[in-house]
């Protein structure tokens, strides 16, 4: 549990709150690329860290991230015109570039000479991994862009897409790092695994069976006790230039030994699970809209180029991303309607009742104790020490930026090019594959950086 003054400083993001401070010393993505589709395209309304704003590209095709509301009297720049390099207030023709600069203030005679004292708020803004990234953060303190390797590959090597989460972003990013919940709320109860075909798996043919009435609800035998043993393979944690690392290693019954490592860097960016299939990486960033909502930013990336077919199926299948309604970054299957959630799948089939993987996760994430979760009244147990490590290291930092010490970890962008690592061996030591494993997390392996 956390006392409500440490649970209010991670979870407040607001401009002016120590956590809202933290956040704006980093980059962080602001919206997918393909939404600002080219030059003079339409504004879009942009809510981050509870600051309303409006994007678009210019006729050179430069970002603009800027406050939504005109500095005249307020109105909203989302209807403006996004015209010769600028975008135009329509209320009174005011109009502002990318950088802020009032250019025009046709409507009134001293317009010209008043311009020149008129600023409106902007953000930096850059173009990296299909995504256009902001720093929110005071000019003299802003970082290097960091060194995340699928930043510097081509567009075919990954797949990303977002969609809206109602709830604060800690609860969301703790879902990443909590080994107790897979072997439940991501199984089926004969304890076979989920696949990603999972519509079509064989086991869910029970899911469509009548329910006859008053049939008892099975008891599940798949999902079993944590045991010791158990927690010995949860691993343990270490210390990063960037965050923290998750370090497995064990001995399998047959002898061979496996090592994993994955790397939570500050402040929203765990690599989930180790690898998400052979030779596919898994990264999920969870920006805060406000205190209340986040924007989910999931990402499936490689060394290799992605086949379109796999694509396909993240687009399509409904397993790995949510259906969104048309035209939205909204899921179908959403907390206002129970995320649909199917009572006869649950009884004879999986734990959840969900056949999308990430909504069984969200279905868990959006409410608890409501969509800022009430940590004083938790209680945590053995399995939920990577969670205790995270909120230790993110207090640490928090109550420096509290009493005005800046964090370190945005300067040291090679430290963001982490990623997972895994290995298995059938000779040596157990610590001898961490140590590869570890390595191979840490390796950067695509040259390049991104400049801002
Ligand atoms: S409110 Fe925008 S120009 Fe007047
Ligand atoms: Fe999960």
């Amino acid at each position: 549990m956390l006392t409500k003054e440490d649970n209010e400083l991670l979870t407040n993001v607001e401009k002016g709150s120590p956590m809202g401070e933290v956040f704006r010393r980093f980059w962080i993505p602001a919206l997918l690329a393909s939404e600002l589709s080219g030059p003079d395209c339409a504004p879009l309304e942009v809510t981050l860290l509870g600051e309303s704003l409006v994007a678009f590209r210019d006729t050179d095709g430069k970002v603009g991230l800027m406050d939504k509301y005109c500095p005249h009297r307020g109105a909203s720049l989302f209807f403006g015109r996004n015209e010769e390099c600028g975008i135009r207030c329509v209320y009174h023709g005011w109009k502002f570039d990318v950088d802020g600069n009032c250019v025009d203030i046709p409507n009134a005679p001293e317009g010209d000479a008043f311009k020149e004292k008129i600023h409106i708020k902007a953000y930096p803004c850059v173009e990296a991994g299909s995504l256009i990234w902001t720093y929110m953060g005071p000019a003299e303190s802003k970082p290097p862009f960091p060194e995340f390797e699928w930043c510097n590959m081509p567009e075919d090597h990954r797949y990303v897409n977002k969609f809206i989460m109602e709830c604060n972003y800690l609860q969301a990013m703790e879902g990443d790092y909590d080994p107790g919940h897979g072997p439940f709320l991501h199984t089926v109860l004969d304890g076979g695994p989920q696949v990603p075909q999972f519509n079509n798996n064989i086991q869910a043919q029970n899911r469509n069976r009548p329910t006859p009435e008053n049939e008892p609800f099975p008891k599940a035998v798949g999902p079993r006790r944590q045991t010791e043993t158990d927690k010995e393979n949860w691993g343990r944690v270490e210390n990063s230039d960037s965050g923290l690392l998750f370090v497995r290693g064990g001995e399998r019954a047959d002898g061979t030994k496996f090592a994993s490592v994955s790397p939570w860097m500050l402040p929203i960016f765990p690599v989930a699970g180790t690898t998400a299939g052979p030779n596919t990486y898994s990264t999920n960033i969870r920006v805060p809209i406000d205190n209340h909502r986040l924007m989910f930013y999931r990402m499936r990336w490689s060394y290799e180029p992605i086949p379109k077919s796999e694509i396909e199926t993240y687009k399509t299948d409904g397993w790995y991303f949510p259906e969104m309604i048309p035209g939205t970054f909204q899921p179908v299957k959403n907390v206002h309607n129970h995320y649909q959630i199917d009572r006869n799948m649950q009884k004879y089939f999986n734990y959840s009742g969900l056949s999308c993987f990430p909504l069984q996760d969200i279905s868990m994430m959006e409410d608890q104790w409501g969509s800022l979760a009430d940590r004083t009244q938790e209680h945590l147990t053995s399995s939920d020490f990577m969670i205790i490590a995270v909120r230790r290291r993110l207090l640490k930092v928090v109550r420096n930026m509290a009493e005005g010490t800046e964090p370190e970890e945005p300067w040291r962008p090679e430290a963001y090019a982490y990623h997972s690592g895994r290995a298995i061996k059938t000779e040596g030591t157990i610590d001898e594959a961490v140590a590869e494993a570890k390595a191979m997390a840490l390796k950067k392996n695509i040259a390049g950086s991104v400049a801002v």
